[in-house]
């Protein structure tokens, strides 16, 4: 044990780690009793392991009531206690969020083992961490008589009444099952059942309802729902459960547990009607492992429910038992997280962004923040509204979120009185030690005070016309069009992104140069740029130039969508301008057709067809189209679609869970170029659901309607179905 070196424990350290304890009790309660945290788990662990790491250098400051002291949170007065016949042990988290955190438990688990390197990978189980909460479900004679919550590991809550209303928990085992069985799993909330449940609460609300309040997540709406104290409202919230271990077994005959694997014992429990992951898979050695995390970390964001990083088991059970456990921790598991996903940091200003339709956005300047694998300097705020709602303000600490490509946002302020005291509190000898690793400690920057409330600029901060407001609408917008040099920016850059015309190279600092330098002022100028004009820019070689030049070359050669779609028109996204290609096969037709003409594209409706017409009408816009085709741009046109159907026109598919080897994106993409649509929800227009591993309340709504359900292999059947001999290859 390490004893303090310099200093004899200084009263200040024994404030702070006071301050620290309360804080954490606070977090913990609003989490655990409340179901309503109000920080980031992120900020939760980073005080936790600051308040660890210092008991560890000063043991004689530990406390019996320190939260380090305990597992878990406290069962409720309201719910009996159940004692766990077998305690419910918590994993070793392993936070290095790099391949090396699954590398280094294979080496622990190697060198506890005595292996060397000529000895055999060892098997592992891999199983996502599932975000919910830990259940315990105990059968007696193949019937469910009690699930109990986790609790503090020892003892925990009995929420049998709730459980049993969770469909996919059975209630009665088949005769193989042993004479007392403990399951233990996560009951969770799919992330749709999420979206559904808040709606509802949200219009529970706006009809004036007492009492109710929207959830912050799922696993915090299935806290919630599982210790509702009336199981009629707990019914109503929609839980799932998944099965990942064993408790209490023992068998009639006093034979205990026979598995020889955990895997085996997971392939058990399935059959005896359990919920099991289908993404738990076996892994060989660290590098299935580094795999398995790399490969669930990329679909993270596309599951129909919310992990947090993965769970890594030694999979023989006679290994398991040899390892045994750490304190309260079995040494053969660990929980690898991914990164962070939520985070705190602190507003230093609000500036106002203009977008390509004069859109002003409100958008908070941060202190870098590393949140969901990348470091976070600006989040939008979206509209005044949603700014004021928030009521985000300059110096204020806030939670930011990005999840997979999303861009970042403010979540929420964070009141004061959430937080541990300001940096200046914290006694001096800290420094070096927490302090390094604690950017922000209190609500806001020292020395600046809390900005006024957010209102939008009536003028365009950019080229100062008038921002206006339409009825209805949420946002203000510069009325300055094209006069407006942040519109014009932006729309030459939504013109030259991959997805348009594509023009590799030129980005927004180029963009930027060119315009405010006045070389170019107009789409067209882009492609009467020479070799000079480029050369004399700002950190631009003779060589960048003409790597500019070759690619501006190369988008010359495009196809009509695209061009389409990086002129720009309001509403009209990629899926519309594809199908407005397809429909019309040329460019003149498109910008002839009357509302009603294009009405009777499939993806277009009113507000899309007056958006075209209203683009097309305005005789500047036909000019840029004009002057582009006399640039050079060009593309195939063909006749319209009338006379080229295409296989799955007219049909529309929903996606659901995981497909073995197509990606959601590339799912959508094979079935819109081949004419189908693909829509969010379920419903008795679908033609059909593509349904891939944990699907959930899609695929058993598509089975309440009657319809037509395929999984990957079926879809790409159908979408190799021989085609008319006239049509295009798709
Ligand atoms: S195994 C002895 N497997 O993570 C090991 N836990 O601290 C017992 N969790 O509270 C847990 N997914 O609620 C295990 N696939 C998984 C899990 C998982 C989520 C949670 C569980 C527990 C915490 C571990």
């Amino acid at each position: 044990m390490t004893t303090p070196d310099l200093f004899a424990t200084p009263p200040e350290l024994a404030r702070h780690l006071q301050q620290l304890r309360q804080t954490l009790h606070g977090h913990a309660h609003r989490y655990y009793v409340q179901d309503a945290p109000t920080v980031p788990d992120a900020e939760y662990d980073r005080l936790f392991q600051e308040l660890q790491a210092l008991e560890a250098r000063y043991p004689e400051l530990v406390t019996p009531d320190s939260p380090t002291q305990r597992v878990g949170g406290r069962a409720l007065e309201q719910f009996a206690p159940v004692r766990h016949a077998v305690p419910m042990l918590s994993i070793r988290t392993e936070t290095d969020t790099q391949a090396s955190g699954a590398q280094n438990f294979d080496a622990r688990i190697r060198r506890e083992l005595g292996l060397t390197e000529m000895d055999e990978p060892v098997t592992y189980v891999a199983e996502p961490k599932f975000d919910g909460l830990a259940m315990s479900l105990r059968y007696e004679q193949g019937v469910l008589v009690q699930a109990a919550t986790r609790g503090d590991g020892e003892t925990g809550e009995d929420v049998t009444q709730n459980i049993r209303t969770i469909g996919q928990i059975p209630l009665k085992l088949p005769g193989a099952a042993p004479a007392v069985l403990e399951v233990r799993g996560e009951v969770y909330m799919r992330r749709d059942d999420f979206e559904a449940l808040n709606e509802r609460q949200r219009q529970k609300i706006a009809a004036g309802a007492k009492g109710e309040r929207t959830f912050v997540n799922p696993r915090n709406a299935a806290a919630g729902a599982v210790r509702q104290l009336d199981p009629a409202i707990a019914a109503q919230r929609p839980l799932s459960f998944f099965a990942y271990g064993l408790g209490e077994v023992t068998h009639a005959d006093a034979r205990g547990p026979d598995f020889a694997s955990h895997l085996d014992l997971l392939q058990t429990l399935k059959i005896w009607g359990f919920p099991i992951s289908a993404l738990i898979q076996r892994a060989l050695g660290a590098i299935e492992l580094v795999a398995y995390y790399e490969s669930i970390g990329r679909a993270r964001d596309s599951l129909g429910f919310d992990i947090d990083g993965v769970v890594y088991k030694v999979d023989s059970l006679a290994l398991q038992r040899r390892l045994g456990f750490v304190s309260r921790e079995p040494r053969w598991a660990v929980a690898h997280k991914f990164p962070a996903q939520e985070m705190l940091t602190t507003v230093l200003a609000i500036d106002v962004q203009v977008g390509r339709t004069g859109k002003l956005t409100p958008v908070a300047k941060l202190a870098p923040v590393f949140v969901g694998g990348v470091t976070v300097t600006h989040a939008t705020l979206h509209n005044e509204d949603e700014a004021r709602r928030k009521d985000v303000r300059v110096g204020d600490t806030v939670i930011v979120r990005r999840a997979g490509d999303v861009i970042p946002e403010v979540v929420s302020v964070v009141l004061p009185a959430a937080l541990p005291q300001a940096v200046d509190d914290a006694p001096e000898a800290l420094t070096g030690l927490a302090l390094a690793a604690t950017p922000s400690l209190g609500h806001g920057l020292p020395g600046i005070a809390r900005g006024p409330v957010f209102t939008m600029p009536k003028t365009c901060p950019v080229c100062g016309s008038v921002a206006l407001r339409e009825e209805g609408e949420a946002d203000y917008r510069c009325t300055g069009g094209l006069f407006c040099s942040a519109q014009r920016k932006q729309s030459i850059l939504h013109f030259a992104q991959r997805r348009a015309v594509e023009v590799e190279g030129l980005g927004d600092k180029l963009v930027d140069q060119l315009v405010d330098g006045g070389i170019i002022h107009t789409l067209p100028d882009l492609y009467r740029l020479g070799l000079t004009a480029l050369a004399n820019l700002d950190r631009m070689a003779d060589k960048s130039a003409q790597n500019i030049l070759d690619a501006l070359q190369k988008s010359r050669q495009t196809t009509l969508p695209r061009f389409l779609f990086g002129l720009g028109v309001r509403h009209v996204g990629e899926a519309t301008a594809k199908a407005l290609a397809r429909h019309f096969g040329q460019l003149d037709a498109i910008m002839d057709a009357s509302e009603d003409q294009l009405l009777e594209v499939a993806d277009v409706g009113p507000i899309v067809a007056k958006s075209l017409r209203t683009f097309f009408d305005q005789p500047h816009n036909r000019e840029v189209v004009e002057q582009l085709r006399a640039c050079g741009v060009t593309w195939p046109e063909g006749p319209p679609a009338a006379r080229t159907p295409t296989p799955l026109g007219g049909n529309t598919f929903v996606l659901t869970g995981t497909l073995p080897t197509l990606g959601r994106e590339q799912a959508k993409a094979l079935i819109e170029a081949a004419g189908g649509k693909v829509a969010g929800s379920v419903s008795k227009k679908t033609s059909y659901v593509v349904a891939g591993a944990e699907a959930g309340s899609k695929l058993d709504r598509a089975r309440e309607l009657g319809l037509t359900v395929l999984d990957e292999a079926a879809l790409l059947a159908l979408l190799q179905v021989p085609v008319a001999s006239d049509a295009p290859g798709v």
